[in-house]
């Protein structure tokens, strides 16, 4: 008889056991969201931020819960720090990425007669989220080109 495989959070319809997922911005906001919801259902997350302090305390929380979390600083907008994240990625997961969700990102809430020009430099620089999946993808291809 065959065995239905469900994730922790007990709902038989959705299983994510035995799958990856690397969430970029996954330790505040709704990157939160996004690494609870997929560790529920028993996927095995990766996830990135800019500060070792939050994300340390994060993991720790994630590990209470029995999240399957694990994680590394690393500031998106540089390239050399993309690399480095993909490396520690592809040993995390011996090579294996299921899901990319490249959450990473700013917003500024205000009005809009109120923005500055260092409100939409900040801006444009962090949501080119394209450009680092492009680079995630390259740098992916290289390392397992089958
Ligand atoms: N909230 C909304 O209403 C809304 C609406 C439209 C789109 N979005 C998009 O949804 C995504 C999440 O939004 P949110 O409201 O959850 O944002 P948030 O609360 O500000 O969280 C953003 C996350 O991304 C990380 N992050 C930002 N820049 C980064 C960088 N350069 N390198 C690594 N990590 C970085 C942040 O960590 P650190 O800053 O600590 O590094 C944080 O974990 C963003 O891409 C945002 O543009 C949100």
């Amino acid at each position: 008889m065959a065995t239905t495989t469900i994730g922790i959070g007990g709902d038989k319809r959705w299983s994510l056991v035995g799958t990856t997922a690397l969430i970029t911005g996954g330790t505040r906001g709704i990157g939160v969201g996004i690494v609870e919801e997929l560790a529920g259902f028993g996927a095995s997350i990766y996830t990135c931020w800019r500060s070792q302090k939050d994300l340390d305390q994060r993991l720790q929380e994630w590990k209470s819960k029995g999240y399957v979390v694990s994680g590394s600083v690393c500031d998106l907008q540089s390239p050399s720090q993309r690399d480095q994240l993909m490396k520690s990625v592809a040993s995390e997961f011996c090579g294996n990425l299921n899901i990319l969700v490249n959450n990473a990102g700013t917003i500024v809430v205000k009005e809009t007669t109120e923005f500055t020009a260092q409100d939409f430099s900040s801006i444009t620089k962090s949501i080119r989220n394209w450009e680092h999946c492009v680079h995630f993808f390259s740098s992916w291809c290289c390392s397992f080109p089958d």
